[in-house]
């Protein structure tokens, strides 16, 4: 579903830096890969790569047929609105928006708009269960709740690719295993492939492989628990 070949990534600094070269990475469809790793070694950058957002300096990102490295910025731009949520941090929820709009915005990106992308934003608020606070606002929400709606912005356009960067970073481990119950448990609903960038190893443990981003590639650390 998701395939990374002999990816490099040099910042454009004085002298120049490389994050990482050569990195190769295959996820299927329903499958979540945890890739965790020292500070300022490069996930984020990684993610944002293979979202396209960040170009990258070689290689080859494939999902499904379409090869992302390459494109001009238009169709780059399409084909991530398609293809690809995410979960980032709570703060990126859209305070103006109400928790309904804020789970739409993936649609209209699409061209979906109206009664039909509220029909699909409520349902996706139901499987996270807020379908009943979707006419509030974001500034009423506990900092988990938020995580949920940011799932649920994730997953609402069913993306082939789901990448998320430390989304329980700001949360008690209770309520951070909750949360990945709930993202896993709509990956593999929705057959998404599926990348968790996280510093917990009690998140890790939840993804079906551990890989650690080092300056020499990604290393496997450990087999999780899901499959
Ligand atoms: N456009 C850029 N120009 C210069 N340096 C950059 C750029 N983008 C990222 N970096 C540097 O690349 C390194 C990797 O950053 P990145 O945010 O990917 O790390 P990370 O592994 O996600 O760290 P953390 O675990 O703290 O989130 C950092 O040293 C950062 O300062
Ligand atoms: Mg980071």
């Amino acid at each position: 579903m998701l395939r990374i070949d002999q990816l490099g990534k040099t910042l454009p600094t004085t002298p120049p830096r490389q994050l990482f070269a050569s990195l190769c990475l295959q996820v299927a469809a329903g499958e979540c890969v945890a890739i965790m790793g020292e500070s300022g070694v490069g996930k984020s950058t990684l993610l944002n790569c293979v979202a396209g957002l960040e170009p990258v300096s070689a290689g080859s990102i494939r999902v499904g047929d379409a090869e992302l490295v390459g494109l001009d910025d238009d169709a780059l731009a399409r084909l991530r609105r398609e293809l690809f949520g995410f979960v980032f941090q709570a703060f990126h929820v859209l305070p103006h928006l109400s928790l309904l709009h804020n789970v739409a915005v993936p649609l209209w990106l699409q061209g979906v708009t109206g009664a039909e992308a509220d029909r699909r934003a409520l349902q996706m608020l139901d499987r996270v269960g807020l379908g009943d606070r979707a006419s509030d606002w974001p500034r009423n929400l506990s900092g988990g709740e938020l995580q949920r709606v940011a799932i649920a912005r994730a997953l609402v356009h069913r993306p082939a690719v789901v990448l998320a960067d430390e989304p329980t970073g700001n949360l008690d481990p209770a309520r951070a295993s909750d949360i990945l119950d709930l993202l896993l448990e709509q990956v593999r609903e929705a057959g998404a492939a599926a990348i968790l960038v996280t510093h917990s190893q009690a998140a890790a443990n939840r993804a079906g492989r551990i890989l650690e981003l080092r300056a020499d590639g990604l290393v496997p650390l450990a087999t999780g628990a899901m499959r």
